[in-house]
């Protein structure tokens, strides 16, 4: 199996295409695929050059810490939850997200995402009861990962804007459900950065790893 890969070597070069030659077991993931290609000291591109160990990101290679996103023969998504077995054709593509700046090969910094959310202030300020009558869909909302697939597909996100996507307005969920005294300037917040610029194209739903129902959040109370 071939393997193209969009490498960058810094923040400030310009991206190329590298190619690999797979020849491991189809039942890997896309994650354990970057491992063996990682493998030995001695890594070479399809054309037998000599090249330097893809840099990508994981931790838990179990779908749950979200630091995987990428792109994947064209779709956003998480690598160790996409199996070779399950791709079509012969050849596959991986380039890292297209909305955050590159760090190096796979790897983005998505630090965005965070500061966002520390612009409005999204923190429960005091430990309050949750409302007992939305508990189902606090536990979907609270499964964000902060992977950014999200805004990698959403077409009103541009990194740097005040339009701050999905992410937030789980969060917005989530915190307004917790704290009562917090709802009026969460309200505003979700006018601010998400209510007036969402063009309800929902890609957000279908690339979700964790499949939160984003829509049930938009109707904030
Ligand atoms: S809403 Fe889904 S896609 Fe977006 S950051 Fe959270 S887990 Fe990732
Ligand atoms: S390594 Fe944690 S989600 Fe893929």
């Amino acid at each position: 199996m071939k393997v193209r890969i969009l490498r960058q070597k810094s923040a400030d070069s310009e991206p190329y295409w590298e190619s690999f030659s797979y020849d491991g077991p189809m039942e890997q993931s896309v994650a354990g695929l970057l491992d063996y290609l990682n493998f030995h000291d001695d890594i070479r591109t399809a054309d037998g050059e000599k090249t330097d160990r893809i840099l990508w990101e994981c931790s838990c290679m179990q779908g749950v810490c979200g630091a995987c996103a990428m792109v994947i023969n064209g779709r956003p998504a998480l690598a160790c939850e996409t199996f070779l077995k399950d791709l079509k054709g012969k050849e596959i593509t991986i380039r890292p997200l297209q909305k955050f700046p590159v760090v190096r090969d796979l790897v983005v910094d998505r630090s965005s995402i965070q500061e966002n959310l520390k612009k409005t202030n999204l923190y429960i300020d005091e430990y309050q009861p949750s409302e007992k009558e939305s508990h189902a869909q606090q536990y979907l909302a609270a499964k964000c990962l902060k992977c950014g697939l999200c805004l990698e597909v959403c077409p009103n996100y541009v990194n740097g804007n005040t339009f701050y996507g999905a992410v937030f307005v789980n969060d917005c969920f989530l915190v307004s459900a917790r704290n009562r005294e917090q709802r009026g300037e969460i309200r505003k917040a979700y006018r601010q950065h998400f209510e007036s610029d969402c063009s309800k194209a929902l890609s957000c739903m279908d690339v979700c790893p964790m499949k939160i129902p984003i829509l049930s959040f938009l109707t904030m109370r």
